[in-house]
């Protein structure tokens, strides 16, 4: 009884609609008042708006807002200028193609604190506005997701299975990897058909997906360039991708340690943008304490913000230029304060 009056309820307001934009089609002023009473009579117009309140929603030709992005990145990401530009070339280039030829795919490189997940989480946050919370937004922890040697079998199918429902159910579906170094390259080997320029894969379009891989590869290569940019008195914001370009093809994936190195993500060029991020500076540091105590609310006390960025320690040796963890640790000295 139920389904047989949703199914009427449905064909009704479905009429409905269509008379709308036929009405749409010639006459303006009828369209006003037959707007009015498809509302009044069903509400149907209004329900995908209504329904989305209140439940989330895939939508996946949702336009991305760029301003607001690059406003945000530019807000609260400290110290990462090529990483803040790439990212939005990569993802208003994407989102603008109404027809991408594979889905996007990012690869994050930097130390620990130096604000690969936080940038992760901004960016899904633009791209789903429940962000990491999202049911279209999945975040795997190679350590946490795929601990065991042993089940990489498992682990390849659920992984496989998991990538196919959710891209199924929400082509602009966004996957995050972190500790993409510590993953084993048998699921780097399940993750690759899903990157690759197929039209569909059995049956499923992947060319609207999003994959984000985080890694600590590369990271210390990138810091020797920052250093030598430091050491010839140059300015860091000078640094320029093609500095580091090779740094990372070969810094990254050179490295017998990388799963990355294994994996024919690169000779195949699955990757679309690597993305550096800097080691960060005692002013970042500050920076970043500085945001965290206005996010909490609390009004910026520039002692406890020297006190705090005191206590982090810096390398190298003898210049303390860096941070070790970046602003890894800034929230829990501050709670500290
Ligand atoms: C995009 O974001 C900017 C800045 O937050 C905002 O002023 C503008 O209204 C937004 N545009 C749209 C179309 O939502
Ligand atoms: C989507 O991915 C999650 C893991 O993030 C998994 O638990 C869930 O079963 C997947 N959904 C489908 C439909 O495969």
């Amino acid at each position: 009884m139920l389904l047989r009056a949703g199914r009427l309820g449905g064909a009704g307001g479905l009429l409905l609609l269509l008379a709308v934009r036929a009405a749409a089609a010639f006459e303006p002023i009828s369209v006003g008042l037959t707007i009015g009473a498809a509302s009044l009579l069903t509400g149907y117009l209004s329900y995908t708006d209504f329904f989305c309140r209140f439940s989330e929603c895939c939508r996946a030709e949702q336009p991305l807002n760029a301003s607001a992005l690059k406003l945000d990145l530019e807000e609260k990401l400290f110290g990462q200028h090529l990483a803040t530009e790439v990212i939005l070339k990569a993802l208003t280039g994407f989102r603008n193609n109404k027809n991408p030829k594979k889905p996007l795919s990012l690869s994050l490189h930097g130390w620990a604190g130096t604000g690969k997940n936080f940038v992760s989480q901004i960016v899904t946050e633009h791209l789903h506005s429940k962000g990491l919370k999202s049911n279209f937004v999945h975040l795997f922890v190679s350590t946490l997701h795929f601990p065991h040697e042993t089940k990489i079998k498992l682990y390849q199918d659920q992984l496989q299975k998991w990538i196919r429902g959710n891209v199924t159910a929400c082509a602009s579906s966004v996957f995050i990897f972190d500790e993409m170094d510590k993953l084993h390259p048998g699921l780097i080997d399940a993750i690759k058909p899903f990157l690759d320029y197929y039209e569909q894969v059995d049956g499923v379009s992947y060319r609207k997906a999003i994959f984000i891989f985080l890694s600590n590869a590369g990271g210390d290569l990138i810091t020797k360039v920052a250093l030598d940019f430091w050491r010839a008195g140059r300015k860091r914001e000078d640094i320029q991708l093609k500095d580091l370009e090779p740094v990372l093809s070969v810094g990254a994936f050179n490295n017998k340690h990388s799963g990355l190195w294994h994996s024919g993500l690169i000779d195949k060029n699955l990757i679309d943008y690597y993305i550096p991020f800097l080691p960060l500076e005692y002013r970042h540091v500050k920076m970043c304490v500085r945001a965290e105590m206005k996010a909490r609310g609390m009004t910026v006390d520039e002692d406890i913000v020297t006190r705090v960025a005191e206590e982090m320690t810096f390398f190298p040796k003898d210049e303390k230029i860096y941070s070790d963890k970046g602003c890894k640790t800034v929230q829990s000295r501050l709670d500290f304060h």
